[in-house]
């Protein structure tokens, strides 16, 4: 079992995590979801954020989460990624652990996050961690809130109390 090194990103990290994502997601790069992870995560919410590496420097997962501006009583989960070697053996799971201690820490008493209908992974992921899923229409066999990001961009949204 590799140690693995937490530290907070930088912004000359935002390279490696944007090519990680079509690997990681498992889609061709013009179908992956680069583009809603701009540089600007990496310039203005490195501090609540976090990134995982192997003893070898390799990047193994990273959290991208914030605390809300206008609702302060709310952390975000923007993106997570585990590297597919990587899954299935808690590393999500903690990585969410300590962004809630940090958000409780600064007074949060919930957490968002939001995903795609077809994001099963991710579903699976949000709901054993205790969030409540919701959407109000059917979108490929999942609730979801139709043109929620814009549209076509339909999305399933969850939320837990911390
Ligand atoms: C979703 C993701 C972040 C989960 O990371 P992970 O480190 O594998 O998750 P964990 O090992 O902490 O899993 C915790 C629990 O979530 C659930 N879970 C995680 N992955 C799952 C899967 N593929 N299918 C079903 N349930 C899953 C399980 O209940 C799991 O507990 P268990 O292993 O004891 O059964 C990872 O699969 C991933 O990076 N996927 C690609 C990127 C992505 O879709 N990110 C989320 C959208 S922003």
């Amino acid at each position: 079992m590799t140690a693995l090194h937490y530290r907070q990103p930088e912004e000359s990290d935002h390279i490696r995590v944007v090519e990680a994502i079509p690997v990681w997601w498992e889609m061709p790069p013009e179908a992956a979801p680069i583009g809603l992870l701009p540089r600007l995560f990496f310039q203005h919410f490195a501090n609540t954020s976090v990134l995982v590496e192997d003893e070898g420097g390799r990047l193994v997962a990273f959290l991208i989460g914030f605390r809300s501006a206008s609702r302060p009583e709310t952390a975000y989960i923007h993106f997570v990624g585990v590297a597919p070697e990587q899954q299935r053996q808690g590393l999500a799971r903690d990585l969410y652990g300590r962004f809630f201690a940090m958000m409780r820490g600064r007074g949060c008493t919930r957490v968002d996050a939001i995903t795609g209908p077809i994001n099963r992974r991710s579903q699976s992921f949000h709901r054993a961690l205790g969030f409540a899923q919701a959407g109000d229409t059917e979108v490929d066999g999942v609730l979801a809130y139709l043109d929620y990001d814009g549209p076509g961009q339909h999305r399933v949204t969850f939320t837990r109390a911390l």
